[in-house]
């Protein structure tokens, strides 16, 4: 990694993601890009993300030669994450809000070098707001107010407040694609004993949040505007970038799945908390003992 000018690139990914995002905006607002779809009707995918992606992957290549790429539109299934250095990429996260112009989808553009994720930038291109993360550089919240550009450090607060337990948490959580089988039947059940009152054996969150973007997810997390997120069945490209600003927003990433404190970046199960005094280990034990015998089996 040494010899990689992380900071330069991250500077590449930034102008990239901001001409990502005008063509994403562009896309939207026009609504004439055709639609496809692959496992079934809600797993959503547009000429736009193919598009992005494309032009995603040529910058890269020609700008980092010696870097390789992976992107959700032209993975091959079996590919892993490797040690060599490499763009995991997301051009729309959210496609489900960008088809429905639900302002709510993002780019994520993440570097990950020996399976660590080690620069992230999102770009949520409806409301302008853009995440970067350089590892062991601290994590920043960047938006344009009137027209100067403002680094904010995350998470936002100061001094965040402990973690009280789930009773006092704001928890995000995704339906997954598939919506039958044993991975929707733990998702589900999870998520009503997440809800249900105390007085039922539940353990009654503050609420749930189910917004439709991994990445977006995960910079709230860091932000410490939800203080959970959980999640199964999503790819390194959905992560990556999230995940390195969580973890230098002071957040904690770890498997969906309970008992797994270290997940590798294609794990495709996640629980992701959000930095917090005295730390994030009990939190972490309680959720995974809501899910109790359940596991979700994603292959990856
Ligand atoms: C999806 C979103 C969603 C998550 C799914 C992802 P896409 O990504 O991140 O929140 O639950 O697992 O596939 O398809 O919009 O790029």
């Amino acid at each position: 990694m040494s010899d990689l000018d992380l900071k330069a690139i991250r500077d590449k990914l930034v102008d990239i993601a901001r001409v990502a995002g005008r063509m994403i905006l562009d896309a939207n607002f026009k609504q004439d890009f055709a639609t496809d779809t692959k496992l079934n009707s809600v797993d959503i995918v547009t000429e736009t993300d193919k598009a992005v992606e494309d032009y995603i992957s040529t910058t890269l290549r020609e700008a980092y030669p010696t870097i390789s790429f992976m992107g959700e539109e032209t993975w091959q299934p079996g590919t892993k994450v490797t040690d060599t250095p490499t763009f995991i990429v997301d051009p729309i996260d959210g496609t489900t809000n960008f088809v429905h112009s639900f302002p709510h989808a993002c780019v994520s553009l993440g570097l990950s070098v020996s399976r660590v994720p080690v620069i992230g930038v999102i770009y949520n291109p409806f409301l302008d707001i853009l995440y970067w993360a350089i590892k062991g550089q601290g994590a920043f919240m960047q938006t344009r107010p009137g027209g100067s550009t403002i680094d904010r450090r995350l998470p936002l607060a100061k001094n965040p407040t402990p973690l009280k337990g789930l009773d006092t948490a704001l928890v995000a959580v995704e339906w997954p694609a598939a919506r039958d089988g044993p991975n929707f039947e733990v998702k589900a059940d999870t998520f009503r004993k997440l809800t249900a009152s105390k007085e039922t054996g539940g353990s009654m969150v503050h609420s749930l949040r189910s917004m439709g973007s991994a990445a977006l997810n995960l910079a709230a997390v860091a932000a410490g505007q939800l203080d959970m997120y959980w999640e199964g069945g999503c790819y390194a490209w959905d992560v990556c970038a999230g995940w390195c600003i969580l973890t230098e927003a002071g957040g904690l990433m770890v498997g969906g799945n309970p008992g797994v404190w270290e997940p590798g970046v294609d794990e495709r199960k996640y629980l992701a908390v959000r930095a917090a005094p005295g730390g994030q280990r009990e939190i972490v034990e309680e959720f995974w003992g809501v899910i109790g015998e359940g596991r979700m089996e994603y292959e990856h």
